[in-house]
């Protein structure tokens, strides 16, 4: 081989090395990103601490984020991991807005954590029914979350792990149900698993993966009926639902785990 070829592909061997070198820093680099709704109280806000506090980039979601001073005051000390976003789960308008300023941008973690349960005294069957209520309910804790998986699934589609947490309940197990109660809640999160099965099944192939998940009784104005020690702190709920989203795979995908990651019936 003459001298100049031989220095060619040693220049281009080099080149090559100095590729592969910046592909690896780049990845080593890369920040994951979670974004959360519900994320000015109750468990999506001890999310949005703990992804935070692992040095993720959190995009926190609120309907009002004027209201959301403990949000504000965490976002404040973030040193900007944390970035407060406009978003109602019922607004196709706002979900739609939402997506398109982040597009083209990475979303690791999709975790649909926004419900409400409409009040226990509004669905007691045949003595008091709030149906404008039920309606709510299911467009929060069903059409909403669907909603925002298909407005968000570019971005997990360009994310490295591609995962799709949702906050569900063991109210939604028809499987577990013995007592007749909360008749709008409990079809909700019934109908949450259901589509979210659905998506699992579907998104398999491209990599995405689908977690179910009841955080069991937590301590947040959502329970505040019952009393405290009935209740696990918040802090070890959110750390619960974050080690099951770390262990969710497409191996794995479209299961109803409980908080200590056991599976639930259907
Ligand atoms: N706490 C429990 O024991 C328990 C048990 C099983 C499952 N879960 C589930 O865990 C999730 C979080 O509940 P939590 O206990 O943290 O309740 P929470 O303290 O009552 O918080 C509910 C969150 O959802 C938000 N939200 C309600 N409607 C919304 C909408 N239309 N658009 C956007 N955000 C909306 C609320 O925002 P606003 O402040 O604007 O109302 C709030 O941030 C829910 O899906 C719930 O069903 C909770």
């Amino acid at each position: 081989m003459n001298r100049r070829i031989s220095r060619s592909l040693t220049l281009l061997a080099a080149l090559c090395v100095a590729i592969v070198a910046s592909a690896t820093a780049r990845a080593d680099d890369y920040v994951p990103t979670v974004l959360v709704t519900g994320a000015n109280r109750g468990i999506g806000l001890e999310l949005t601490r703990q992804y935070a506090a692992r040095g993720w980039k959190v995009i926190a979601t609120a309907r009002n984020p004027a209201e959301a001073t403990e949000l504000e005051a965490l976002a404040a000390d973030s040193e900007g991991k944390v970035s407060i976003e406009t978003l109602d789960v019922t607004d196709f308008a706002s979900i739609d807005e939402l997506a398109a300023k982040y597009k083209d941008k990475p979303v690791d973690v999709l975790f649909n954590n926004a419900g409400i349960t409409g009040g226990g005294g509004n669905q007691l069957f045949a003595r008091k029914m709030e149906w404008p209520t039920y309606e709510l309910v299911l467009r929060t804790n069903v059409i909403g979350p669907l909603k925002m998986a298909e407005a968000f699934l570019p971005n997990v589609l360009a994310s490295q792990q591609k995962k799709i947490s949702n906050v569900s309940s063991s109210q939604g197990s028809i499987a577990g149900t013995t007592n007749a109660m909360l008749y709008f809640y409990r079809p909700s999160k019934a109908a949450l698993n259901m589509e979210m099965h659905l998506l699992a099944i579907q998104l398999k192939s491209k990599g995405v993966s689908v977690a179910l998940i009841d955080p069991g009784p937590v301590d947040t104005d959502m329970m505040s009926m019952l009393p405290k020690k009935m209740l696990r702190p918040v802090e070890t709920a959110g750390s619960d639902l974050i080690r099951i989203t770390d262990q969710l795979s497409v191996e794995n995908t479209g299961t109803f785990w409980t908080f200590d990651g056991s599976v639930l019936p259907w």
